[in-house]
């Protein structure tokens, strides 16, 4: 339904998942915005909370320019919203599907992009556990932001159980699928799965099928291919990063995401936006 929603002129329906939809809007001032909202099947039960938590993590965080930022938020006759910033393009799902060459053109920059965000992110002390092409934006320019911090935890001192109940199982490390401790190196495992897909349209574990996904990823032995056996066009030095995101131990995967980060800028000749801060 189009129409005004408190001060805000709804305009087109963007996306809609399974508690939020998320709308192209004017606000008072006239600025174009994303609103964010529950929708009203879902002021119920554990969404709220998930929702108001996503959106108190954004608010502590410092703007980055890899993280659709946040311009307002509140409640309108009882449904809570968030305004961010309006990402003009899509997700990398919605992307990649398209099979548009925005992507291809600008895949280094949105490797890196992502991984800016995630180091900006784990930085403040809090890892996303839900890192995957959806929650991944490329706007029209090939410019990346990461959303959608409703399971974002605080990383813990050392490993720890958490009980996630969302995420996405192709995403996650083995420690986070058996429900054992787990910290900030399952961001790191999530955003190796995610890259590996963009660059090859496959998942690193489907193995010889798709439904082997789950099996081949608690599998310790499982042989994780290369992304270039795949796509030829992917350097050598990329694949073993890949590779040592995708380890079955987290102790065998980048310690952290500055470390793997500073890593990709080097093998994808990307400047570091932590340099050019500087
Ligand atoms: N700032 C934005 N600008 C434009 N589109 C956006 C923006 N934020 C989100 N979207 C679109 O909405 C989709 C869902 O956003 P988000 O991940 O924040 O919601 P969600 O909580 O995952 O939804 P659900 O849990 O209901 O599936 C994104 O994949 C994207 O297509
Ligand atoms: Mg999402």
């Amino acid at each position: 339904m189009t129409g005004k929603f408190g001060d805000y002129q709804l305009h087109e329906l963007l996306n809609s998942g399974g508690m939020t939809e998320i709308w192209s809007a004017t606000d008072a001032r006239g600025r174009l915005v994303a609103l964010r909202r529950l929708q009203t099947g879902s002021l119920r039960g554990s969404a709220p909370k998930l929702f108001k938590h996503g959106r108190e993590v954004l608010e502590k965080l410092a703007r980055h320019p890899h993280i659709a930022g946040m311009l307002d938020h509140g409640k309108v006759d009882g449904i809570p919203f968030m305004a961010l910033e309006l990402i003009r393009g899509a997700n990398l799902r919605q992307w990649t599907l398209r099979e548009d060459s925005i992507i291809d053109e600008n895949v280094s920059d949105v490797i890196v992009g992502m991984a800016d965000a995630l180091d900006h992110l784990h930085s403040h002390g809090w890892m996303h556990l839900d890192v995957k092409p959806e929650n991944v934006m490329v706007d029209l320019r090939g410019h990346t932001y990461l959303i959608d911090f409703d399971t974002a935890r605080k990383i813990p001192r050392k490993p720890k159980e958490f009980d996630v109940a969302s995420g996405t199982p192709a995403y996650m490390p083995p420690e986070q699928l058996l429900g054992r401790p787990l910290d900030h190196r399952a961001d790191i495992y999530a955003f190796g799965v995610t890259v590996f897909e963009l660059l090859t349209r496959r998942k690193p574990f489907e193995g010889d099928r798709p439904d082997l996904t789950r099996q081949n990823q608690l599998n310790e032995r499982f042989p994780v291919p290369n992304a270039s056996q795949f796509n030829p066009a992917v350097p050598a030095r990329l694949n073993a990063i890949l590779r040592s995101c995708l380890e079955y131990q987290a102790e065998k995967r980048y310690p952290n995401m500055t470390v793997l980060n500073a890593q990709l800028h080097t093998v994808l000749g990307v400047e570091n936006v932590r340099d050019k801060a500087r």
